[in-house]
């Protein structure tokens, strides 16, 4: 038997937050996290909330704080029986119930930087829109971002200053179109992160680039964006 402890909060009861500890057999549980989660829910407590969709780490739903560190429940094992497992809703969110935070800001900083492609006016839609091997490369450990939060949420900056400094996830999606070869308005995106929060509040703790599930690299991305402004 192992013992998870899980955040529960619930709006509409008027209660404080509490955790809640659940006893699962491990034997007749998935591997991951998430399995005990679901586990839970359908078993023994419906009313237990969490996202998830693709339960293989490419919805970025599943965020959460696990045992101190943030990441993809589906993608986190469950480790061995003796030690409580401690769950959470990502850190220094608004929560909207139990794993549930809001991401609105979040996603409202994401529809800032322009996450899509955009071409030269009058370019040619109608023929592909090619690019070199190597050009392409360049938006390897980019592009597969998942936009789950975990290192935006792990990021001391951003727990200050969320609502003018854009976070490492927002910022490694922003360069993902800087770097693509194909894209022509690196100026405008360069000009529009150029203040003194959106990206500056970046103070190189790299907390970010640990925390990542998917083992990619925001602040590197950042120290990118960075060099480039400085150009
Ligand atoms: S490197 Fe920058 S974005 Fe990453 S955790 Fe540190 S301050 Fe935040
Ligand atoms: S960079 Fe990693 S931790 Fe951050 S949102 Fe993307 S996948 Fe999640
Ligand atoms: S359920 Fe999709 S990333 Fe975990």
């Amino acid at each position: 038997m192992k013992t998870f402890s899980i955040y529960r909060w619930n709006p509409d009861d008027g209660k404080p937050p509490r955790q809640q500890e659940y006893e699962i057999d491990l034997n007749e549980c998935g591997p991951m996290i998430l399995d005990a989660l679901i586990k839970i829910k359908n078993e023994m407590d419906p009313t237990l909330t969490f996202r998830r969709s693709c339960r293989e780490g490419i919805c970025g739903s599943c965020s959460m704080n696990i045992n101190g560190t943030n990441t993809l429940a589906c993608l986190c094992k469950i480790t061995e029986p003796s030690a409580k497992t401690a769950i959470y809703p990502l850190p220094h969110m608004y929560v909207l119930k139990d794993l549930v935070p809001d991401m609105s800001n979040f996603y409202e900083q994401h529809k800032s930087v322009r996450p899509y492609l955009v071409t030269k006016e009058g370019a040619d839609k109608s023929v592909e829109n090619h690019q070199t091997k190597q050009d392409r490369a360049k938006l390897d450990g980019l592009y597969e971002c998942v936009l789950c939060a975990c290192c935006t949420t792990s990021c001391p900056s951003y727990w200050w200053n969320a609502d003018k400094y854009l976070g490492p996830a927002v910022l490694l999606q922003s360069y993902r179109w800087l770097a693509d070869s194909r894209d022509a308005k690196t100026e405008e995106r360069l000009e529009f992160l150029d203040d003194a929060f959106k990206v500056y509040r970046c103070h190189t703790i790299m907390n970010c680039s640990k925390t990542c599930p998917k083992h990619l690299n925001p602040g590197k991305a950042i120290a990118e964006i960075k060099l480039q402004m400085s150009h």
